[in-house]
């Protein structure tokens, strides 16, 4: 874990507290109210933001010696069996501006969990280190315990975070060679639905040109992605009301006054529409609908087993406790979970990256949507609308895959794509549903479909 941000550097600026889909503040709607209303006064995304462009030059490659040793990589939390011979996956949080270690390592598919004494790690015996060897990159700089000494490198955006997690990668690969030839998959969720096509395709353009690392690009899973700026706004809204938290009145209200496709203007009645559907919705983390709130009334007993929805507030005080910074060789900072500023001043975002995932598809790599079923963020509605855009065709009709005699999910393969659902889980999938989140990605990384019994 260590090695993540290692390399990167480390920063503090913020000094109030915004956990990640928790506490009322919603980094992923902040950022695109801001793009949304900047796309109504400037012009449309322009090419540039849309597709990387395909130049080549050699990456920065730092010296590498002795570095190895310092990261003391015989405490990382490897695959316990295997490890040798597992894939190397990157995990990547989205936001953007959300830290992948506080959250992805943390919170969900780590091997630990920290329990409500802030300091004590209980094991998550569901970690994807199970079955591959994970990275959780601080993604971009200025996230969790990276930082950059150059304040302007805060003001990023998409393109930028492509080439700068690629410049990681091939460094990493220069201090841990042992990992260069081994099968490399990269998986992320939400904004990371941004993230993990465009880091892949950079990858692929730039294995063919490349003179340094070629890296064994294998496949991606997104999950709960932020793909398409449309599906994300009809798949919510159409979510909201099959699941009870809009009424009849203002379903129909956006259906009749919203446009939300690319280049359409959103009129102020669809913009009071919005507003009465998130009043109508209430007091609900609509990241997860049906967990209950870290509150005060909340006793520490997790209400889902083995997730206690007051978690971000002990990974806040464990990652900001000066023993623990010390031993992740970390520069001392007030750890946050999302990164307001970075959030805030996001540069390129494109509407869709569905054309790259398209390209991803055709180019064989394997590529899998997954997706929560009980997230109301980015639900599974908006995965299928998604889907429906990218135009391809079922091979393997949907069907329940089982996990300890029980539906884990409901699975459809296309040509060139997988779906699979995680049954009970929202938009953190392994935090809420471990077991079947860790059935699913063995599948992934086995590049078969979940069984169906
Ligand atoms: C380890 O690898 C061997 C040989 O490929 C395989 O049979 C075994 O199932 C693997 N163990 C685990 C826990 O993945
Ligand atoms: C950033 O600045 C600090 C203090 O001057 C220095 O110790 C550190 O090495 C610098 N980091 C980088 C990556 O240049
Ligand atoms: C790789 O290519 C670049 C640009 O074409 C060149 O400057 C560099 O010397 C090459 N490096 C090696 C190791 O061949
Ligand atoms: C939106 O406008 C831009 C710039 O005029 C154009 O390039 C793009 O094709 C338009 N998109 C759609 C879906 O019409
Ligand atoms: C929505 O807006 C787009 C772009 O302006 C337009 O092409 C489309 O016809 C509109 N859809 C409806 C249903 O009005
Ligand atoms: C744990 O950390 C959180 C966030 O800093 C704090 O609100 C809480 O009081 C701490 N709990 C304990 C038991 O120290
Ligand atoms: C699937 O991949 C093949 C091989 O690259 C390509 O010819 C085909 O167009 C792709 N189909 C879809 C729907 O992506």
């Amino acid at each position: 874990m260590k090695i993540a941000f290692h390399l990167l550097v480390h920063f503090s600026l913020l000094v109030f507290v915004s956990c990640y889909g928790g506490n009322g503040y919603d980094p992923l709607e902040n950022a695109l109210k801001i793009q949304r209303s900047r796309r109504t006064t400037v012009n449309h995304a322009s090419k540039e933001d849309v597709t990387i462009d395909n130049s080549y030059s050699p990456v920065y490659m730092g010296p590498q010696d002795g570095l190895k040793d310092a990261d003391k990589i015989s405490e990382l939390p490897e695959s316990p069996v295997n490890s040798s011979t597992n894939p190397l996956v990157l995990w990547l949080n989205g936001g953007p501006g959300c830290s992948s270690f506080g959250n992805g390592a943390m919170m969900e598919l780590g091997p630990f969990r920290v329990n409500a004494d802030n300091i004590t790690l209980s094991q998550n015996k569901y970690a994807w280190n199970n079955v591959a060897n994970v990275l959780f990159l601080e993604s971009p700089a200025g996230v969790g315990f990276s930082y950059s000494n150059t304040s302007s490198d805060y003001i990023t955006g998409d393109v930028q975070t492509a080439k700068d997690s690629y410049t990681f990668l091939v460094n990493w690969l220069e201090r841990f060679p042992e990992y260069k030839t081994r099968d490399f998959y990269i998986t992320g969720e939400s904004y990371a639905g941004h993230y993990v096509p465009q880091l892949a395709q950079l990858i692929l353009q730039n294995n063919e040109i490349t003179n340094q690392t070629v890296i064994n690009l294998e496949g991606i899973a997104l999950g709960n992605a932020y793909d398409d700026d449309e599906t994300s706004n009809t798949g919510m809204y159409d979510y909201f009301w099959t699941h009870a938290i809009i009424s009849d009145e203002i379903h129909d209200g956006i259906l009749s006054h919203c446009n939300f496709s690319e280049n359409a203007t959103i009129t102020d009645a669809c913009d009071d529409y919005q507003s009465q559907a998130f009043i109508a919705m209430s007091n609900v983390f609509f990241y997860d609908i049906y967990t209950p709130l870290c509150s005060p009334f909340s006793n520490s007993t997790p209400s889902i087993p083995g997730f206690d929805p007051c978690t971000e507030n002990y990974i806040l005080g464990y990652l900001n406790s000066p023993v623990v910074q010390q031993s992740l060789h970390a520069k001392p900072v007030q750890w946050e979970s999302c990164n307001v500023y970075i959030n805030t001043h996001w540069q390129d975002m494109p509407f869709t990256v569905l054309p790259v995932i398209q390209d991803l598809m055709a180019s064989g790599i394997s590529v899998w949507i997954y997706s929560g079923d009980t997230d109301g963020r980015v639900p599974v509605t908006t995965s299928r609308y998604s889907i429906n855009k990218l135009q391809t065709s079922v091979k393997t009709p949907w069907y329940p895959w089982m996990f300890q005699g029980e539906v884990g999910g409901y699975v459809v393969g296309y040509e060139n794509l997988t779906f699979v659902t995680i049954r009970g889980a929202g938009h953190f999938v392994p935090s809420y549903q471990p077991g079947r989140a860790l059935a699913f990605f063995t599948s992934f990384l086995e590049g078969k479909l979940p069984t169906n019994h």
